[in-house]
């Protein structure tokens, strides 16, 4: 069969092939598949006459060579990924309709990648930084990412200052130093923004340098929200706790293992058939619950600088994932992976956190900038074919799915099959996001809670010591006296022994505390009444 159809049917067939096949079954080719008998063979006029035109083996070879890189990821570019499966194991259709949780035992295919953040693709993965924790779940309803972190908390509560902070991670850009060497930035960026302190606190502790990605857990951070087929909702926070237990690395040890150190355990691992697992677990609340809370303990369910209180809100499991294949081609399958919070399927709404809101337009965004319009149809990150969806996209670079003969607009001649209208949650709970928008940048004691609470009751005397001297030793790194003043002001705040043991340690007696200091967004961490 000499049809165009028929080749089609011989290359999809041989997607999967190609991904198996070894050296000896391939014969060297140029790019249109023209046999090329000796690969360092340039054509010459001549014994020592210049290069031909013509040659396009050598053409061919050095242009695609000079296109090899894509743009990195601008964030937790340095990653490792996995093929796995997920299965539910206590369904919730009460509070979601998400397919996937809709029975016990329902299984789909997962992809995770995990990752360091502020680094480039070359850097440490023992790096003491937050990590990466995305999982694309292949459901019946299109794919859903959970794209989470390592820590249940983060940064910041207002997505305007996302760009500034990651700045201060990356290279300077006079002395294109990082702040492994020169931290001034860094500690510049903390110490005026304070909100930042339970996820610097995290950051400082043994959870900062997790041992490689097996042993550490992953967190939604935001409240996202589940609803059902009756259109009913909870807020919902989505935990993974490694069922491998965690386990980290010392700030000193972290020196002694290869850059590569997280990369190899979890290959090796799931290599030798010793498969990591997570298990998928959930908190939940009301609206009510959630205005109650704010009204009562002063917690916003829209702040991820914040957590649910665990002992009110407890967890619950409801499935767990299993890594038990390697990707077979790194580039192919774990750095085009497109994952995106806005990426979800019916059930899964995301809630009014000002950041998440951000995030859905960010990802996308980028992935158009990093890998190209057509982005979903690369095969890692094409929906499921048992999810025959369709729609009016066409055309853009390397449109591979190209939708066929069906019509590129909404036509009555041949129309599209219209899915049911999914219930969505009510949008208008409003609540929180006008008490968000208030306090976005303004600093309120109830910040300082739950870094107390881990000072005091999470770590023990030796993790004490621990984040005092990763502490002392990251700020002694930061040029600027004043900074380091500013940031002792905000260890004072949660707890005092914190301020004068890092005073000790650097020699530096810090400010007070911050009631002096205005943290209005523009002025940030300067003396009140200064600038505007
Ligand atoms: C990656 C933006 C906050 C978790 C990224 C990327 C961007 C980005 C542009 C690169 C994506 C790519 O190239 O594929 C932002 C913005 C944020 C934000 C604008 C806030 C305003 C967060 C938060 C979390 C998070 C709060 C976790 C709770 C991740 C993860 C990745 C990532 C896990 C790596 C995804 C992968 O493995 O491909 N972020 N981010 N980010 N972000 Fe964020």
């Amino acid at each position: 069969d000499y049809s165009f159809k028929a080749q089609l049917a011989e290359q999809h067939s041989s997607l999967e092939k190609d991904r198996s096949r070894s050296s000896a079954d391939v014969y060297y080719s140029a790019s249109n598949g023209f046999a090329v008998p000796n690969p360092y063979e340039s054509q010459r006029a001549g014994e020592n006459g210049p290069l031909l035109l013509q040659d396009f083996h050598l053409v061919d070879l050095i242009s695609h060579f000079d296109r090899e890189r894509i743009p990195e990821r601008v964030v937790h570019a340095k990653g490792s990924g996995a093929h796995g499966v997920f299965e539910c194991t206590d369904p919730i259709p009460n509070l979601t309709m998400a397919n996937l949780f809709s029975e016990k035992g329902k299984k789909c295919p997962v992809t995770v990648r995990f990752s360091t953040v502020g680094g480039e693709s070359g850097s440490h993965d023992l790096a003491r930084d937050p990590r990466g924790f995305s999982v694309k779940f292949r459901t019946e309803d299109g794919n859903w990412d959970l794209v989470a972190n390592n820590t249940p908390v983060f940064f910041l509560r207002d997505p305007a200052k996302f760009p500034h902070f990651i700045h201060t991670q990356k290279r300077d850009p006079s002395t294109h130093l990082t702040h492994a060497d020169d931290a001034t930035l860094f500690w510049d960026y903390l110490s005026q923004n304070p909100e930042s302190i339970h996820q610097v606190m995290i950051l400082m502790g043994d959870r900062g340098i997790p041992d490689g990605y097996r042993f550490m857990h992953g967190y939604s951070g935001h409240s996202m929200k589940f609803v059902n087929k009756d259109g009913e909702w909870v807020y919902c926070q989505i935990h993974l706790k490694s069922l491998q237990g965690t386990k980290f690395i010392t700030q000193e040890d972290s020196a002694n293992y290869s850059p590569d150190y997280s990369q190899k355990d979890l290959y090796e691992a799931i290599e030798k058939g010793d498969y990591p697992k997570w298990s998928v677990e959930i908190q939940t609340m009301t609206p009510q619950e959630a205005e109650d809370l704010w009204e009562t303990q002063k917690i916003n369910v829209l702040d991820l600088t914040h957590i649910w209180p665990q002992g009110q809100f407890p967890r619950r499991k409801i499935g767990e994932f299993t890594l038990n294949e390697n990707a077979v081609n790194y580039f192919a399958e774990v750095e085009q992976v497109a994952f995106s919070p806005s990426h979800l399927v019916p059930g899964i709404e995301p809630s009014a956190d000002p950041v998440l809101q951000s995030r859905l337009f960010s990802y996308p965004d980028t992935h158009r900038h990093r890998l190209g319009a057509n982005y979903h149809q690369l095969p890692v990150n094409a929906a499921r074919t048992l999810c025959p969806f369709g729609n009016f996209q066409r055309d853009g670079p390397m449109a591979f799915y190209n939708q066929g003969a069906r019509p590129n607009y909404l036509s009555s001649i041949d129309p599209i099959s219209l899915p049911p209208r999914a219930v969505n949650a009510d949008r208008t709970h409003g609540h929180f996001a006008g008490e968000v928008m208030t306090f976005l940048t303004e600093i309120r004691p109830e910040d300082f809670n739950a870094p107390r609470a881990l000072w005091r009751n999470v770590f023990d005397e030796p993790a004490r010591d621990r984040f005092i001297s990763n502490t002392s030793g990251k700020l002694s790194l930061c040029k600027k006296e004043e900074i380091i003043k500013r940031q002792i002001a905000i260890f004072r705040e949660v707890d005092p022994e914190i301020a004068e043991r890092l005073e000790k340690e650097l020699g530096i007696k810090g400010y007070d505390g911050i009631a002096d200091l205005q943290f209005n967004g523009s002025h940030n961490g300067m003396p009140r009444g200064s600038g505007v």
